[in-house]
Formats: C-alpha cells, structure tokens, sequence
C-alpha cells in the first residue's frame, strides 16, 4: 500500500466510525428508514471528502474535531446524491460501492426518504453545539450553496439536459464543475472553516479554492473515463452507464487517452496551487492518487 492509500484507510476508519454514532438507530417504530439511511452511508465509498476536509484542517493547524464533524456533514449529503443519482428517474443503476442500490433493496420511496433525510440531518450535524459558533454560520451556508440549485443540484440538471441534447464543451465543464467540483470544493473550505479560515481574502483560502476547483474538475473526467475503460468490479458501480443513457460526458469529446491528460494538467494545475504550504504532502499525493484511481 501507498502512504496515501494506509492515510485515506486509517482516517476512513475514525470517517465511518463517527459516522455510525452520527446516524445511530434511534426509533423503533420505523426502522427500515434507518436501514436505508446506514445501508448507503456505511457501505464502503473511498470517504475523499471528509478526508479532504481533515487534510485542509491538518496542513492549517485546526481542530480536528471540528473537521471531522463538518466532513462527516458533507459526506451525508454526498451518499443522498448518490442515492438519488442511481434511482430510476435518474442514472437507474443498480449497483453502488459494490452492493444493490437502495432503491433495488429499499423501494423507491424509501430511498428517496432517506436520501432527504440525509441532506436534512447533515445541517443538523454542522450546527451541533460541539461546533464553535463562529464556523457554523459559514459552514451551513457554505453546505447549502454548494448542495443546492447553484451547485450539486444545479450540476444533475444540466446532465439530465445532456441526455437529451448534446451538451456544448463549455456546457459540460459548468455541468462537471457544478455537480461534483461543488462538493468537493466545500469539502477543502470546510477545513480551511475548521482552522479559522473564513476570510475570502485570505490566501489560504483562495489556495484551497484553486486547488479544490482543479481536483474537483479532475476527478469527474477520470469518472467519466472509467465509466467507459473501468472495470465493474474494482469501481463497484456499473460500466457504460452513461453510454447507455445517452449522456454528454468528457468522452463525447476526446478520447480516454486525452482524458486522462486533461486530467493530468488540471492534477499539476491544483498541486501549484498548494505549492507555498510546507505541510501540503498529503495533498499532493491526494491528487496524484485520484488522477490516477482504479476505482
Ligand atoms: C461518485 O463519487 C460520484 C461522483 C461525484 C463522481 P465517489 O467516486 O467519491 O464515490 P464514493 O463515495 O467513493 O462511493
Ligand atoms: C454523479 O455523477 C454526481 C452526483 C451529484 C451524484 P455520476 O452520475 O457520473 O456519478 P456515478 O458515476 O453514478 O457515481
Ligand atoms: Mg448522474
Ligand atoms: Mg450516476
Ligand atoms: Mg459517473
């Protein structure tokens, strides 16, 4: 194993435990709802968000407590994505992290239950009182700007329009930068929060933009490419999807060669960008282990 890939595990560990205290069974009269809810969210996935979260808050000197608690947030409303992405309606895929989707297992009503209810109780888990006041308020801003119409949201709708229509390259890298960059852009600031950094100004914080904005991009055009020259079996969710819905991706313009150099550029472009932290390795391995990810 990669030094990356031992850190990723050994923090994806303390992700998931936290997460399982996060969303613990609390009702019996409706269980199945929590069963939903943990079947998707404690179900394997490579956790990169709350560990880009920790990751910004590690090289910045902040609370790792707080950072935890914000990624575990994200990561919440990450797996509602996901869940509502494979429903019918949308990519109707049958299988995520390696296991039956939640509608396959749960119904759709179920699913698409507990996919609210993820979004919702991931505000409540960045507000709680552990978190200092003074992240919460930028911290649920942040959250429901980059989940909602004008990021994730707003990302899914125009690649629902690219089923239909062929979306223009320019198009496209709005749709990518929306419906994953937004997240995973938030995932960088929420740990720049959890050091204190809240200032736009400040150049840690527009580091960790450019940064998060290249990685963010990269990692939708390795996605598009190994939904094409991936195998099913390491990425744990169905090859030639988006073929088969007939979506615009990265592949309906270069080849998956040129994808992976595209992504290769935005890769150096976002290790620049954290070129003046001493404590940036981490992160710098982060990027080359995304760029170059089987799964
Ligand atoms: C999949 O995200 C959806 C995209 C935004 C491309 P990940 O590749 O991070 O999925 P998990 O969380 O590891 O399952
Ligand atoms: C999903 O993009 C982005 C989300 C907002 C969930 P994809 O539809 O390409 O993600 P996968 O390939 O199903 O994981
Ligand atoms: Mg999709
Ligand atoms: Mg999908
Ligand atoms: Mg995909």
């Amino acid at each position: 194993m990669l030094p990356i890939e031992q850190q990723l595990s050994s923090d994806a560990r303390i992700i998931e435990e936290r997460l399982e205290q996060l969303t613990h069974d609390s009702d019996r009269d409706y269980p199945v709802l929590f069963e939903a809810i943990r079947y998707s969210l404690l179900n394997g996935g490579k956790r990169i968000r709350p560990f880009l979260t920790l990751q910004f808050c590690r090289m910045f000197g902040g609370d790792e407590k707080t950072a935890l608690d914000l990624g575990c947030a994200l990561e919440m409303i990450h797996t509602y994505s996901l869940i509502h992405d494979d429903l019918p309606c949308m990519d109707d895929d049958d299988l995520r992290r390696g296991k039956p989707t939640n509608h396959i297992v749960y119904g759709e009503a179920a699913a698409v239950l507990a996919g609210d209810a993820l979004l919702t109780e991931a505000f409540s888990v960045a507000s709680a009182p552990s978190i200092p006041p003074e992240i919460v308020q930028p911290a649920v801003r942040l959250l429901a700007h980059a989940a909602g119409s004008f990021g994730m949201i707003g990302g899914q709708m125009l690649d629902l329009r690219g089923e239909e229509d062929r979306l223009d390259f320019d198009a496209l890298l709005e749709m990518h930068t929306k419906k994953t960059g937004a997240l995973i852009r938030a995932a960088c600031l929420l740990g720049c929060f959890a050091a204190g950094i809240t200032d736009t100004d400040d150049i840690r914080y527009q580091s960790a933009v450019v940064y998060a904005e290249h990685v963010g991009l990269a990692f939708q055009v390795i996605d598009d490419r190994l939904d094409a020259v991936g195998s099913e079996e390491d990425l744990g969710k169905p090859i030639g999807s988006d073929e088969e819905q007939g979506k615009t991706t990265f592949l309906t313009f270069m080849s998956a060669d040129q994808a992976l150099d595209y992504a290769r550029d935005l890769t150096e472009q976002a290790k620049n960008a954290i070129a003046l932290f001493p404590a940036r390795a981490t992160l710098d391995e982060l990027a080359d282990y995304l760029l170059n990810r089987t799964h």
